[in-house]
Formats: structure tokens, C-alpha cells, sequence
């Protein structure tokens, strides 16, 4: 999804912003921009120099001219919403008098009324952009400071924003907003960065200061300050991202999601250090929040969030549910809210996100919070706006996730809701010895992922026999339905191959009505008190000259190819069987010649409805 980047300071801005853009393009984006400016002796107004290209970063790069010095700038990467991609419709937005630049992540809602109104008043748009209209209303805004002019332009503006705003008449500062569209400064030594993702920054600097919803900052090369959009001032502390700017990179791997899927042991074992108590065979999560008393208290939890997320969510229910017995499910996050929910008060709510900033999800936990309700967040993105807007959690410590499509993160949220629910657990009714059990069986999963991951090479060559597919099922039971969910997710996004997932349990009531032998079926048979029942299934699918990929513990004779996985504890068997599914997805991605870390149509973040 969009992406922003300023820079004001002593060095030369152009190669910095552009260098922070390409950044940002994991997020996706068609078209970018990059607007500059040098200091001018104070009260002599500067030049703004822009450049905008349809395309990816590079083309950009290749259109800024030799001479396009400045110290002082804001860049864009854009993902269309209103009007197509285009070098007009690209950000930075400026004025007819080339004094305003505006950059904007989110959407106006109310861009086609205003741009009505200035289209009366004589204003020419030049572009489709509800951004256009924010550049106009602070152009023609009555107040003598740049500040003032933003607020008077937002007072007229219904919707979700992050803004950076140059002003040529006010060139020793970059203006910027946020309401429900995430805005990080970062503070160097006599410089100063914005972006909208901490990614943008950490090459730079790991001091950061995250705005909040309704907050304004203006930044200067030597200083910063922060206020709301009402004008009163906040206090904002400093605080040190711990992401490296090496994570950021391929180390070694041709794709980032080809990397991510190989960092997960290391991943989970982070989720887990620190954490395990063996004394009492529980696990302390300093930040839930919740202590024991109100824990027993909890009657119902209700999980949320959008995709791969919701996923997770829906093996963490079930986890919480089998270890806690607490009843718990999982909701689309993007559903929820418009729904007009009961909001119960014995009801513990957790949000699941691994930006922290999917608009789907924040505003379902605003619309909690408003009713009362107590959530918690499950988040990777340290202080990102779901993680400060919840009453508390727990990260997941995954590190950074670039590939659009999300598979280290959706494990350490999984390993991350086992905590959660031996947890609770331990302070209902799970016994000591249970707990133990779990614990032990935590401590094995780094080992066996690498396992798992050291079986690439066969993966690979039944991937290559299954990408002639148009379309694959997926199937699975109980524990394992939500682990075909997933895994037929991650085939769709990455192979765009049309995939579907349904209870094996279901397949009779309908979906046996697809199987032939063109349409394969992946088959989750972990060896629990159901394997039975999955190798009916298996049966029945057989029976109808279907061919079946399993992925078990022990080799399936029903089936055609078998992915044997090591086994852990019942409850934590999901965790491991959707792993040599999402390296089938990447191979089979690969095969195709997909781009793999950026899918078409798709966002790593979905900072708008
Ligand atoms: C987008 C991404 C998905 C992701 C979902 C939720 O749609 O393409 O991969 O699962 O957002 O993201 P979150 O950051 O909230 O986990």
C-alpha cells in the first residue's frame, strides 16, 4: 500500500528519499513521486522541483535530472484508489502556483463534494487523486503558518490520512498528520526523517516517534515537535526501534518470502525466549495486562483480524479452547464491525495483526473499545497503532516481514497464541503435568521446522508436478481445517492458481462434485484421534479419480505423494504442517514465473478499508 518518505536536513535528498522508496516496495505500489527543495535565506521563498513516473521506483530514478539538488523532500509511492496510475495521478500533488506539495496515504472520503466545490470556485484539477483536493484547501487556506493552513485544510476533510506537507513559502519545515494512516518520524543528528514505515528509517536512524491518530508534527532539521490537530502540543519520547537494517535485506535468498519461510526456527525460538516459567510449567507475557483474577474472569474470547492473520486467529481459538477451555472463535476482522456486534462484557477481545496498522482491524478495535470491551493485540509491529490502541498483549517477535504474503509471521503468531492459551490455561484448569507437555513440545518445534525445511528439494519436485493444476483443494479436520485454509491462501496469492479449502467433513455435501482428476486435493492428516476420518476422505476422493497431496506423519497409501512431518503434541501439530506448504506455494510460484514478493493486486499493508 502507499508509502512515504521525507527527509530535511544538511545532505543531498534526492538519492536519500528515492533510496527510502525502494524501501517501501514490498508494501505495492504503481506509480511514485519525489518532491524537493533547498533553505532559502529566511523570509525568500524556495522552488519546489518535482518528478513523478508511472512504474516502479527505477523508473523514477531514471527520470530525476543530474541537476536536482536540494536538502529537503517528500516521496510517495502510490497504489491506485482514485483514478489509474499515472504520472498525473502519482504523488507528490501540487498547486497552480507551485507552492504546496502534498503526499497522502488513506483516502478523502468526502474528495468528490470538496473537489465539486473548488471546481466552482475556478480551482483546475490535474489529476484524479482525492489528494489533489488537500493541496488546493491548504493553497488557498487564510493562516499565516503552515501549521494553521493544514488544520483549516483537515477541518474540511472526512476520512483516513498520513500526510507530509512542504510549503515553498515556509521551506525550513515538512508538515505532517495522521488520522488512521501510520506516520513515523525518525530523529537523526541535525536531520530529520519521516516515513510511514519504520523500514524507511532504520538505515538512518532507530530513533522514532510514532504519531497517533489525530496528531500533527512539524519537522525541522535540528528539531521536531508534535501537537494535535486542534493545536494543543504532545509529548512525544523517542523510542529505539530494534529491527537491524541488515534484516531488511535478501541475505543470500532470491525473494524475501523464500528467506522468510527459512527464518523460522530462529523466529519461534525469539517468541519463546525469555518467556517459559518451568517452575510452574506456565509462561509469563509481561504485557497482557490481565492478571489472574481477571483472567478467570473471562467467560468468551473472541479473536479478530484480516487474512493470513484471521488464520492464525482461527488456530489460536482453537488452541485457547483446548487448553484453556475457554470458548473462543475467530472473526474477520473486516466483517465485524459492520455487523453492529454484541459486545459482551465477560467477553476478552484479541486483535491479531502483523502490521498492527490493517485499517480493517484498527477500527474494529476502536469500535470495541468505544463499547467498553477489553482487547488485547497480537501484534509484530512494535508500537504500531493496534499495539498502542489495545489495553494490552503480546508481540510476536518475528522481525521484519517484506513479502506481501505472510508466513514467518503467521507461525510466531500461532506459537505466539499457544503461549497465550497455556497461559490461561494454567490459571484454570490445565494440570502441571499438561503444561509441561505443552512446553516441551514448544521447545521442539525450532528443531523440527528446520526438519521440515531441510525436505525443500522434494517439495520443490512435487510442486512442480502439481503447478499444471488450474485449480487445487485443500481439506482438513478440525485442528487441520484452519491449516488448509492457510495453505490454499498462500497458493492463491503467490501462484494466482485457484484454490479452495473446505472441511474434509464437508467434501460430501458439495464440494466432491469438483474432484476429477484435473483438480488435485492437498489433505491435512496429522496423526490424531481423526485420522480415521481423514483417510475416508481420502477414500472418497480417491474413489473418484481424484489425485491427493498429503501432508501427514506417516506416508498415506490413499494418497499419491505423501510430505511427512515430524509430529509434536496434537495441539501444536498445525504449527508444522502448514510450513512444507507454503514452500509448495513459493515453488510453485516459482515454477510459473511469478513475482513472488509482490503479488499482483496485492498490499503488505492495507492502511484504508
Ligand atoms: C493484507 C496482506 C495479507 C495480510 C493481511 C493482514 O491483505 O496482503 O498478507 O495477511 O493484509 O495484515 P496484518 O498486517 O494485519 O496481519
Amino acid at each position: 500500500m502507499c508509502g512515504i518518505v521525507g527527509y530535511i536536513g544538511k545532505r543531498d535528498v534526492a538519492p536519500l528519499l528515492l533510496e527510502g522508496l525502494q524501501r517501501l516496495e514490498y508494501r505495492g505500489y504503481d506509480s511514485a513521486g519525489i518532491v524537493i527543495t533547498s533553505r532559502t535565506a529566511a523570509g525568500k521563498p524556495g522552488t519546489l522541483k518535482m518528478v513523478k513516473a508511472k512504474g516502479r521506483v527505477r523508473e523514477l530514478e531514471a527520470k530525476v535530472p543530474k541537476r536536482f539538488a536540494g536538502t529537503t523532500g517528500i516521496a510517495h509511492t502510490r497504489w491506485a484508489t482514485h483514478g489509474a496510475p499515472s504520472d498525473e495521478n502519482a504523488h507528490p500533488h501540487l498547486d497552480a502556483d507551485n507552492k504546496v506539495a502534498v503526499v497522502h496515504n488513506g483516502i478523502i472520503d468526502n474528495a468528490s463534494e470538496l473537489r465539486a466545490k473548488l471546481t466552482a470556485d475556478g480551482i483546475v484539477f490535474l489529476s484524479d487523486t482525492d489528494t489533489e483536493v488537500l493541496v488546493h484547501l491548504i493553497a488557498r487556506a487564510q493562516a499565516d503558518t503552515l501549521e494553521e493552513k493544514v488544520r483549516e485544510a483537515l477541518r474540511h476533510v472526512e476520512g483516513t490520512y498520513g500526510i507530509a506537507v512542504m510549503h515553498a513559502d515556509f521551506n525550513d519545515r515538512i508538515v505532517v498528520a495522521r488520522n488512521g494512516s501510520p506516520v513515523v518520524l525518525g530523529i537523526g543528528e541535525k536531520e530529520m526523517f519521516v516515513a510511514s514505515d519504520v523500514a524507511a528509517l532504520v538505515a538512518h536512524t532507530r530513533q522514532v516517534v510514532t504519531l497517533d491518530d489525530g496528531e500533527m508534527a512539524t519537522l525541522k532539521a535540528d528539531d521536531f515537535r508534535t501537537y494535535t490537530t486542534e493545536g494543543s502540543t504532545t509529548t512525544a519520547t523517542p523510542t529505539t526501534v530494534e529491527w537491524e537494517a541488515e534484516s531488511y535485506d535478501m541475505g543470500g535468498h532470491d525473494t524475501y518470502m523464500h528467506k522468510e519461510i527459512f527464518e523460522q526456527a530462529d523466529a519461534v525460538d525469539r517468541v519463546l525466549r525469555g518467556r517459559i516459567d518451568d517452575r510452574f510449567s506456565t509462561v509469563h507475557l509481561g504485557g497482557l495486562n490481565l492478571d489472574a483474577r481477571e483472567a478467570r474472569g473471562v467467560r468468551r474470547i473472541k479473536i479478530l483480524g484480516c487474512g493470513t492473520s484471521y488464520h492464525a486467529g482461527q488456530i489460536g481459538a482453537q488452541l485457547i479452547e483446548e487448553l484453556a477451555r475457554i470458548p473462543a472463535d475467530a472473526e474477520p476482522a473486516s466483517e465485524f464491525r459492520y455487523r453492529n456486534p454484541v459486545v459482551d462484557p465477560d467477553t476478552l477481545y484479541v486483535a491479531v495483526s502483523q502490521s498492527g496498522e490493517t485499517y480493517d482491524v484498527l477500527a474494529a478495535v476502536q469500535e470495541l473499545k468505544r463499547k467498553g470491551a477489553r482487547v488485547l493485540g497480537v501484534v509484530n509491529v512494535v508500537g504500531s497503532a493496534i499495539a498502542r490502541e489495545a489495553d494490552g498483549g503480546t508481540y510476536v517477535h518475528a522481525g521484519p516481514e517484506v513479502c506481501v504474503v505472510s508466513t514467518k509471521c503467521f507461525t510466531n503468531t500461532v506459537v505466539a497464541f499457544a503461549l497465550l492459551a497455556l497461559h490461561l490455561g494454567r490459571i484454570r484448569d490445565l494440570s502441571v503435568a499438561d503444561g509441561k507437555r505443552i512446553i516441551d513440545g514448544l521447545r521442539r518445534l525450532p528443531e523440527q521446522i528446520s526438519e521440515i525445511l531441510a525436505g525443500e528439494d522434494e517439495i520443490k519436485r512435487l510442486a512442480a508436478e502439481y503447478a499444471e493444476a488450474k485449480s487445487m483443494m485443500f481439506i482438513g479436520r478440525v485442528r487441520g481445517y484452519p491449516v488448509a485454509r492457510e495453505a490454499s491462501l498462500k497458493l492463491k496469492e503467490v501462484s494466482y492458481i485457484h484454490a479452495e479449502a473446505y472441511p474434509a467433513s464437508e467434501l460430501k455435501h458439495g464440494p466432491l462434485a469438483l474432484i476429477e482428476p484435473a483438480m488435485p486435493t492437498v489433505a491435512i492428516v496429522p496423526d490424531d484421534d481423526l485420522l480415521e476420518k481423514n483417510r475416508a476422505a481420502m477414500e472418497e476422493i480417491k474413489a473418484r479419480s481424484g489425485r491427493i497431496l498429503a501432508v501427514a506423519h506417516q506416508v498415506q497409501e490413499k494418497a499419491d505423494h505423501t510430505i511427512v512431518v515430524p509430529k509434536n503434541e496434537n495441539e501444536l501439530d498445525p504449527i508444522l504442517m502448514g510450513i512444507p506448504l507454503q514452500l509448495f506455494a513459493y515453488h510453485t510460484a516459482l515454477a510459473m514465473g511469478r513475482d513472488i514478493d509482490k503479488p499482483r493486486n496485492l498490499a503488505k499493508s492495507v492502511t484504508v478499508e
